[in-house]
């Protein structure tokens, strides 16, 4: 209840201005964040990604941004990610970029988000790059199937991301797995109805196990992306990283020593990296799925 209330905090306009403004608030809540966020802007990024690369990791960057209603604001967005993928996909990093559609344009209308998707992918396809399309909300969920599937047709470097927390998944994946992108499984980050989703339970984990199994019996590009030590157990026990499609995805910051562990053994393994100044919105998202990181937190923000 503590981390929903952090989420609503960290959406609200008048004191997000109040941190940005705030020289002794913004700071301490910056540290706090860069357990889990590279920075606020893409060098740092970048930096933090080719540290990870000449680890033997594989790389995957976010600029942080969701529910974006102004339209100017989604075209910086989308802008910010053209100028990312020339970046790096100059450099030797021709790996994935994530996005949120909200946050180049799905709040503003579907349309136009799907339209700066396709100038984003059509400039990754260039370069080698991946474009994964989070999973947002899940009455954002149609909206986003829909711009995935016509934008998967036209750039097969696009993939997207199914949440195993939704009873809809099942059905949703016997159609996604006609299309050709990357298929991220996630648990699910979002608080949603009993009538949708299911909670944290042995259940879900076995509905997120049936997902990945069809996926890997039809030989598709799947990124399992959790840091739940039983469920990677059991994934490695099926043998399902040994596939050369299949990678292992840990969000940064979280897990380090099992992505570590994992990679020793030869595995694909992918960092999730983000960037961006809407950090303090990520941050409340990592507390809200793991409420032990407040505490974690705020050790953060008073050490020297
Ligand atoms: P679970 O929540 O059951 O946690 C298992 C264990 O992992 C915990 O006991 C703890 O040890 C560790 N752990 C998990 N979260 C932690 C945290 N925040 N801090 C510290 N330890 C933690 N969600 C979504 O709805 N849409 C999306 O597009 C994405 N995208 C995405 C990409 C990638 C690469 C990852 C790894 C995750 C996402 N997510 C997401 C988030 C996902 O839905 C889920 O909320 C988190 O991964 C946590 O769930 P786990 O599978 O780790 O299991």
């Amino acid at each position: 209840q503590v981390a929903q209330a952090l989420k609503s905090v960290a959406r609200n306009e008048h004191i997000k201005s109040y941190i940005q403004q705030s020289n002794e608030l913004y700071p301490i809540l910056l540290k706090a964040a860069k357990r889990f966020v590279t920075g606020e802007n893409k060098q740092e990024g970048i930096e933090i990604a080719n540290e990870l690369i000449s680890k033997g990791y594989f790389i995957s960057l976010e600029y942080i941004g969701e529910n974006i209603t102004d339209l100017k604001k989604c075209i910086k967005a989308k802008d910010e990610f053209l100028h990312l993928i020339e970046e790096i996909g100059s450099m030797s990093i021709k790996q994935t970029v994530s996005l949120d559609l909200s946050h180049i344009g799905l709040s503003v209308n579907p349309e136009t988000a799907y339209i700066h998707l396709l100038q984003i992918a059509k400039k990754a396809n260039m370069y080698g790059i991946t474009l994964m399309i989070s999973m947002e909300e899940s009455s954002k969920t149609n909206d986003i199937l829909d711009i995935y599937k016509k934008a998967s047709e036209q750039y097969p470097n696009v993939g997207i991301t199914i949440q195993a927390h939704l009873y809809r998944s099942n059905n949703d994946i016997q159609e996604l797995i006609r299309y050709p992108g990357k298929i991220r499984v996630v648990k699910g980050a979002y608080q949603e109805s009993d009538e949708v989703a299911m909670s944290r339970s042995k259940e879900l984990n076995n509905c997120y196990l049936k997902l990945v199994e069809q996926l890997i019996e039809a030989n598709h590009p799947v990124s399992i992306a959790t840091h739940d030590e039983t469920l990677i157990q059991e994934i490695v026990h099926r043998q399902y990283l040994n596939h050369p499609n299949v990678e292992i995805e840990m969000l940064y910051g979280i897990r380090p020593d099992l992505l570590s562990n994992l990679k020793g053994k030869e595995y694909n393994c992918k960092v999730y990296l983000t960037y961006g100044k809407e950090w303090y919105l990520y941050l409340c998202h990592r507390i809200a799925e793991y409420p032990e990181n407040l505490y974690r937190a705020v050790t953060d923000m008073i050490n020297p």
